[in-house]
């Protein structure tokens, strides 16, 4: 078995991170939040939600951060749109990759984003083909690619069913989503085996949720199938507002320290993270969830 020698991780904290948040992050906050990643080395930075403010408040100020991101050569800025509205709403501000989300159960499809999985395909056709037409990639989140809060188990077949619905609209990358942490690798491989059945290895990841502290583990079982681009979110933020109890996203600082003991190149600067993991777990007030970012931290005060 063979590792993969590079990672490319991509940086959900901005959006998926402060999704969740209840008390509202100023929009200058959340831009330097994604300058500090960026400083890190981050390349992939998911930025912010074209999506009802109703739905998710947080995301509100959309246009506002794109607007106030100050942004480097060589790194994607992708942002979240789960219809047409939120696409058109999202090109003036020119983001490089644009991310459509369905899920592999029914039950957190209603939830989410209020229509069907086949309804959910409907509309991510139209959104597909504008954003090839505008020149953007799109990359597709698929969740509860093993767990399901209001269905409890889901199956590789339900994955396989709707990976290949995404590749047939067009979405360019698949990200196998745990959305509420429960996966464990036997899983998570099963899952990952039948998205690769319709995306080639360089155009999957992994995303995964940490509620029951498996998603390094996942994250290993990932590699030694060859997958290696992964979601991450600094500090250990995150969760998702229609997947109740789900906690944070597996840290990006966890996953760098576990790569780089592995020997695996991501190009991130693990102190840069760290001071950027601090500087949002300060603005909300609290201690980074992260473990290494913690330990970091300590050693740094020691
Ligand atoms: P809907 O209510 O079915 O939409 O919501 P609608 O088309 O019937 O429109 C109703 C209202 O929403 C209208 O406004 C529209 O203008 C507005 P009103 O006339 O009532 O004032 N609307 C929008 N506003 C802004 N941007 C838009 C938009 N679309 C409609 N794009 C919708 C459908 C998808 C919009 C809604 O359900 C929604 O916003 N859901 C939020 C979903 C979300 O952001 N979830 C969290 C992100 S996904 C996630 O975290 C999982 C992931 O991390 C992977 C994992 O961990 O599993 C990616
Ligand atoms: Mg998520």
């Amino acid at each position: 078995m063979t590792l993969p020698t590079h990672v490319t991780l991509v940086e959900v904290g901005p959006r998926d991170g402060l999704q969740n948040e209840k008390l509202p992050v100023s929009t200058a906050h959340k831009a330097q939040m994604v300058a500090l990643l960026q400083a890190a080395g981050l390349k992939e930075i998911e930025v912010t939600s074209f999506v009802s403010p109703k739905w998710v408040p947080q995301m509100a100020d959309n246009l506002a951060v794109m607007a106030a991101i100050q942004r480097l050569p060589g790194v994607r800025y992708s942002v979240l749109t789960p219809n047409m509205q939120g696409l058109q709403a999202a090109l003036p501000t020119h983001p490089d990759e644009i991310v459509v989300f369905a899920a592999a159960s029914e039950a957190f499809s209603q939830k989410n984003i209020n229509c069907s999985i086949a309804e959910s395909i409907e509309r991510f056709a139209p959104v597909v083909a504008a954003a090839h037409a505008a020149g953007i990639k799109v990359r597709g989140a698929l969740s509860c690619a093993v767990g399901c809060p209001y269905q409890g188990e889901v199956s590789p077949d339900e994955v396989e069913r709707v990976a290949r619905l995404m590749k047939a609209i067009g979405v360019d990358h698949l990200g196998i989503a745990d959305t509420i942490g429960v996966g464990t690798p036997k899983k998570i491989q099963a899952a990952m085996e039948r998205a690769l059945k319709h995306y080639p290895l360089d155009q999957v990841s992994g995303h995964f949720h940490d509620t029951y502290g498996q998603a390094l583990t996942n994250i290993y079982a990932c590699l030694e199938i060859g997958v290696h681009t992964f979601d991450a979110s600094v500090a250990g933020l995150g969760g998702c507002p229609y997947a109740k109890g789900a906690t944070g996203n597996v840290a990006t600082e966890d996953v760098v320290f576990l790569l780089n003991g592995l020997g695996i190149e991501t190009g991130i600067d693990i102190d840069k993270l760290v001071d950027a993991g601090l500087f949002i777990s300060d603005a909300l007030g609290r201690q980074p969830v992260s473990r290494v970012g913690r330990a970091l931290l300590a050693k740094r005060a020691g």
